[in-house]
Order: structure tokens, then C-alpha cells, then sequence
């Protein structure tokens, strides 16, 4: 049968720090009610360590699940829309720390989007024969590019990793069909100039620049006609109709997103996984997080129609439908956890308070 990539092993790191939302009744003009009936979202975690921290924990528990050593990885791919520094990349630094020596490496930025995207690029590599086994990850600290006096943007996103580790399988599992698109000329809709060339060599981050631009209701459109649309262009690809599909695994931006998407396409609530009380959305993140989450609860069974489905910054969408195959509980576990910290949430967002109020001063 063909050669296709297949999930192995999973992960993921959720930072012990919580912004919740009676936390953010303190720092910004909200409320619990409101924030639970239009996002879903309870609280999320505010990393106390680096991206690189995160990617480690989740990928070397990614590792143990799929009873493989840092040795047999042959391709590193790093989703994320915040990496410590744009060279290295995140997946060099990554592979540092893993020690990861026998592996390629690179960044993907897809945005919110970016684990679909490395999940159609590392099986699509892995069907080429140009890798064998990939480590993909998606990490995350969104919090750094927040205003935490803005209650359209910090009430959403949260920091965190999750990992899979795709190997190449003849046995008819993996992935079946992929849909990527983009839509450059709607990247407005959301963006953070915060980490790029753009601008004087001089300029200094100044926070009427230096944060996220949003246009939360227009987001909210592009997100469910794109996951929608993006689903169905794959699961015809792969010959699947939406009632077989046995779990939707998408990208956990807003509860009522999800809903809205999934209920056009058909898919009942309980085949669609929703982790987003505890995490916010955590972009490239998102959805191994999510994917984890739905495997330790006993949600996908071997040959189960799986489908990942995002759509973020840029703007971008895409999904990808996968036969599961035989590992649906983990074979080892990683003796790894985060540094402990005696931090409060309200430690950790000091200095982005002290950045972002002259911007509000000023109104
Ligand atoms: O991964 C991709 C990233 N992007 C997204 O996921 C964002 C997608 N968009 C969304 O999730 C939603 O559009 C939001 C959650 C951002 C906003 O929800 P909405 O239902 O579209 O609300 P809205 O922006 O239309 O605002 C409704 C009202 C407004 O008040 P008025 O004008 O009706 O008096 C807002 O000022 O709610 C007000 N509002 C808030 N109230 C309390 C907006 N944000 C808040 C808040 N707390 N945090």
C-alpha cells in the first residue's frame, strides 16, 4: 500500500501559570459571563519559561509515546509564530536541546494554521521518501506580543506546545488528503509586526506599533466559511464524507467558531474535540494540544477518520484527513516537566502592562 506518514507519538506542554478570567476582570473592562458565552474560554496559560522550554517538555513526551530516541528523528519542524529569534530557528534550537544530532530543521509560520501546514508538509515529505520520521511541533508565547490592557485581544490567546511524532506506514493509516489556502490580501485582518525587519534599524518597539491588530468579528467570517470549506475540498480528496469522519480536531480559536463550522459541515458535538476552556488559543499549539488531549481521553481509536482543521493569520486555512493507526496509547512516558515557579500571573504580565499603558493613557 503507499507510503504515507502516520502519528506515532503525542505531547504536549501546558504552562502551570493561568491567566483565568476572573484575572482578567481585574486588568481590563470584561467579565466572566461574557468571555465564557462568546469564546468558551475559562482561562489559559501564561508561559514563566521560553518557547524552546515548551517545545522541549512536549516533544520528548512526544518521543516516549512513540518509544523513540532523539537519535531516530530524521526532520524537525517547528510551527510557531513566535520563535525566541528568527535565526536559529526555532527548530535549530530545538534540536540543540534535544541533542537531536541526525535531524533536519526547519520553521514553519502558518500562523494559527501552522501545525496543519507541517502536518501536510511532514507527510508529504515522509511520502517522498525524503524523511522517515518527523517530530512536528507547535509552540507558542503568545502572551508576549499581547496588550494586556486590550480585553478584544488578551481575553483569547494563551501559551503552550504540543508534539506528534509521524512515521511512514504502509499499512494504509496516515494521512489521506491535505487542503491548504491562503488569502494574502485579508492578512490584515490580523496582525503583529512585533518580530520582523520591517521599519529603520533605529526604530525602537513603541506600543502603538509593537502589538496585535485585530479584527475580531471579520476573523470570526473568514475562520468559519474557511474551516468549512477547507474540510470539504479535503475529505473529497480523500473520497471521505463528513458523516464518516469520526473525530474533527480543530484549531481551538473560539468555541463558537468550532461550533458554527462543524455544524455546517454536519459533524455532531461529539465528534468534535473542544479544549479551549483550559488553553485559549494557543495558534500553531492549538491542535496538538488538542490532539493529545483527545488521546488521553480514549477519543480516537485505531482506524478512526481523523481531521485537523485551522485557519489563522495571513490569512490562512487548511486540513488534513487521516486514517489512525495503531497507537492510541502512548508506549513510554518522558520524565520531564517545566521548571517550577513561584510567579503569580500578574508577576509574569508586569512589564507587558508597563509597555502597553502610555498607548491607553493616550487613548
Ligand atoms: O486564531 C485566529 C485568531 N482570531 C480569532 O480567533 C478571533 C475570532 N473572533 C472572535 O473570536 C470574536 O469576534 C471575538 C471573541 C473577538 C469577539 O466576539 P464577538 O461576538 O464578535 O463580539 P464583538 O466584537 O462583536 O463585540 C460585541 C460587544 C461590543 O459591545 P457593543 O458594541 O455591542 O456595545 C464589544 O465592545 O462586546 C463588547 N466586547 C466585550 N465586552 C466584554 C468586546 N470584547 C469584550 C470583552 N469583554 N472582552
Amino acid at each position: 500500500m503507499k507510503r504515507r506518514g502516520t502519528i506515532t507519538g503525542w505531547g504536549k506542554c501546558v504552562p502551570p501559570v493561568k491567566l483565568t478570567n476572573a484575572d482578567l476582570e481585574q486588568l481590563v473592562d470584561t467579565s466572566d459571563e461574557w468571555i465564557t458565552e462568546r469564546t468558551g474560554i475559562q482561562e489559559r496559560g501564561i508561559s514563566h519559561v521560553e518557547v524552546t522550554d515548551l517545545a522541549e517538555v512536549a516533544a520528548l513526551r512526544a518521543l516516549a509515546a512513540a518509544g523513540l530516541a532523539v537519535d531516530d528523528i530524521d526532520l524537525i519542524v517547528v510551527a510557531t509564530v513566535t520563535p525566541e529569534i528568527s535565526c536559529p530557528s526555532q527548530a535549530c534550537t530545538l534540536q540543540e536541546r534535544l541533542g537531536a544530532w541526525n535531524a533536519g530543521a526547519f520553521d514553519l509560520n502558518a500562523a494559527c494554521s501552522g501545525f496543519v501546514y507541517g502536518s501536510s508538509t511532514a507527510s508529504s515529505m515522509i511520502e517522498a521518501g525524503v524523511a522517515d520520521r518527523v517530530l512536528l511541533v507547535g509552540a507558542e508565547k503568545l502572551h508576549f506580543v499581547m496588550d494586556y490592557w486590550d480585553r478584544a485581544t488578551s481575553i483569547l490567546f494563551g501559551d503552550g506546545a504540543g508534539a506528534v511524532v509521524m512515521e511512514a506506514s504502509t499499512a494504509g493509516d496516515g494521512v489521506l488528503a491535505h487542503d491548504l489556502g491562503a488569502d494574502g490580501g485579508q492578512g490584515k485582518t490580523m496582525v503583529f509586526p512585533t518580530l520582523g525587519t520591517r521599519g529603520e534599524i533605529l526604530r525602537e518597539r513603541d506600543p502603538w506599533t509593537d502589538r496585535l491588530h485585530f479584527e475580531g468579528p471579520n476573523v470570526f467570517k473568514i475562520a468559519v466559511r474557511g474551516m468549512e470549506g477547507s474540510v470539504r475540498r479535503a475529505l473529497e480528496r480523500a473520497e471521505i464524507s463528513p458523516e464518516e469522519v469520526n473525530l474533527v480536531v480543530p484549531h481551538q480559536a473560539n468555541a463558537r467558531i468550532i461550533d458554527a463550522a462543524t455544524r455546517r459541515l454536519g459533524v455532531p458535538p461529539e465528534n468534535v474535540m473542544v479544549n479551549i476552556a483550559n488553553h485559549g488559543n494557543s495558534a500553531a499549539a492549538s491542535i496538538p494540544m488538542a490532539l493529545s488531549d483527545a488521546l488521553e481521553q480514549g477519543r480516537i481509536a485505531e482506524g478512526d477518520i481523523v481531521v485537523q482543521t485551522a485557519f489563522g493569520g495571513g490569512v490562512t486555512w487548511g486540513s488534513t484527513v487521516m486514517r489512525w493507526g495503531e497507537r492510541t496509547t502512548p508506549v513510554g512516558k518522558a520524565d520531564i516537566e517545566l521548571p517550577p515557579t513561584d510567579l503569580t500571573v500578574f508577576d509574569i504580565l508586569a512589564e507587558n502592562r508597563q509597555f502597553f499603558a502610555p498607548y491607553h493613557a493616550d487613548g
